[in-house]
């Protein structure tokens, strides 16, 4: 049992049209630092964090857990995909819910390679633990997350003001599909 619920932890490495999901390797440390470091990518999630701060933080390889996938392009890691349980929130609509969590660099962007690694693990997770709704958390000023979100085919909850901005918590309940798409991918990928 993870905290994630009763999933066989790690999965295969998933693949889809143009990426790999799989978990951190020693390999992805400075992708990794270079991704929680970064203004742009901080921008909506509580801004970026000093790189020294980071690397002690990190003396060798990305931390594993159930839940975390690195995002993988020929090779190299371009961001990551988290799915947590959902403990602490104040939100009760999201109390205990699986929240997914997306963060790319920068010269990633732009290419739908989020809505294709979120879209896989989403479908990974509807095969893993069938009949679960899954939610995200997301700042409304974050056009970019926004239009993910809807993409994926979360559909709003509540807004709600916390960490000085306005929140959007969206859920994507059992059998959504992803915009464009005809069915929900089975686990091992699309
Ligand atoms: C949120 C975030 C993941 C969105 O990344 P993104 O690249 O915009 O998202 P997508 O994968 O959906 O890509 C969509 C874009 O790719 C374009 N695109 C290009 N080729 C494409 C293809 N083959 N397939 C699909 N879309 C494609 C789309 O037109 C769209 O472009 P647009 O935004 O200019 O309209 C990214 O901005 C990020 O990491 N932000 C920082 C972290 C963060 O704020 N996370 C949210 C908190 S959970």
């Amino acid at each position: 049992m993870t905290d994630l619920g009763p999933v066989t932890w790690p999965p295969a490495p998933i693949r889809t049209e143009r990426l790999v999901l799989r978990e951190p390797e020693a390999r992805d440390r400075a992708a990794v630092i270079e991704l929680f470091a970064s203004p742009e990518v901080g921008s909506f999630v509580g801004g970026p964090r000093p790189r020294a701060e980071i690397e002690r933080a990190m003396p060798g390889a990305p931390g594993r857990r159930p839940g975390r996938f690195v995002v993988d392009l020929d090779g190299a890691m371009i961001g990551e995909v988290t799915l947590t349980r959902d403990t602490e929130r104040l939100r009760p609509a999201a109390a205990g819910k699986v929240d997914l969590g997306y963060l790319f660099l920068p010269r990633a962007w732009g290419h739908g390679y989020a809505a294709e690694a979120c879209a896989a693990v989403l479908g990974w997770f509807a095969g893993a633990l069938p009949g679960e709704p899954v939610v995200l958390h997301t700042q409304t000023a974050n056009v970019r997350s926004m239009r993910l979100a809807a993409k994926l085919g979360f559909t709003e909850v509540e807004r709600f003001h916390a960490w000085d901005a306005e929140q959007w918590l969206g859920i994507r309940l059992p059998g959504t599909r992803n915009a464009g798409q005809a069915v929900e991918p089975g686990p091992g990928g699309m």
